[in-house]
């Protein structure tokens, strides 16, 4: 496989072309950003545990009836993936009430939600990724309302999926957010990354944050969370 042109440079990752017009390289930064690109920061290493995770997570996923768009790790930084037409809308779903809704909804942060919610962003960096509400994105040919129904599905799939995956390692899914694309022969697929970037996650007993938001909110020991998401992740399911 041989690694062509960036494609793609995003705040946490760079992607690459390959000789396969249907797969791309993922290659993960050690950057971290916050606020839409305000707040900078790094770990060194984030990017090879972010790889790891990501792919750890993704191959669960698959295993649980997920399709993503994960082919292989290819090295500490890269991984190969399929080459997916992503779909501007940031899926968040939530268990409990934390970040941008507790503060819309005045919800204290920690209240469990009586259902798991899901909400969109749209992915436009020049207007601060605004919520947008299904009519929208549908009015907008952002998505159609069987792509809608169908990203609903998978979002709901993987929240359920996620919180048998956290649960069994001590740690709470708060919320968490995914992108899909369209593979090449027009499915809707998991891709992107799930990772402490992308995900609250709480220690189950103390309510630890084990996420970006020590980053955010300047909490210290940012690296270390990571890594003790990945040292948990590795000893319940690196064999499997
Ligand atoms: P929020 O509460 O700030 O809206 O975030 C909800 C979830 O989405 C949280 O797990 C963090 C994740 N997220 C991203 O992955 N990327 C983003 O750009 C934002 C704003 C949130
Ligand atoms: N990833 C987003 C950014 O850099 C925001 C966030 O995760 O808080 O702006």
């Amino acid at each position: 496989m041989q690694k062509l042109d960036l494609l793609y440079e995003g705040k946490a990752k760079k992607v690459y072309k390959t000789d396969d017009s249907d797969l791309c390289i993922f290659e993960y930064k050690d950057d971290a950003t916050a606020f839409n690109g305000e707040k900078k920061g790094s770990f060194e290493g984030k990017g090879i545990i972010n790889n790891k995770m990501a792919n750890l997570i993704f191959t669960l996923l698959e295993k649980d009836g997920v399709k993503t768009h994960l082919v292989k790790e290819i090295d500490d930084r890269q991984t190969l993936v399929k080459k997916v037409k992503i779909i501007p809308l940031e899926v968040i779903v939530r268990n409990v009430a934390a970040g941008s809704f507790s503060k819309r909804y005045g919800v204290k942060e920690g209240e469990k939600l009586n259902i798991s919610t899901l909400e969109f962003s749209y992915k436009n960096d020049a207007l601060g990724d605004p919520l947008i509400n299904s009519y929208h994105a549908i009015a907008l040919g952002i998505a159609s309302e069987k792509d809608i129904e169908k990203i609903k599905e998978i979002a709901f799939k993987v929240n359920e999926s996620l919180n048998k995956i956290f649960s069994q390692i001590g740690i709470k899914l708060i919320d968490f957010k995914i992108e899909v694309g369209f593979d090449s022969e027009g499915n809707i697929i998991l891709s992107d990354e799930i990772s402490p970037d992308t995900c609250r996650l709480w220690d189950a007993e103390t309510n630890k944050k084990l996420d970006k938001d020590r980053f955010r909110f300047d909490l210290g020991e940012f690296g270390d969370v990571y890594h003790e998401v990945y040292n948990r992740l590795k000893e319940k399911y690196a064999n499997l």
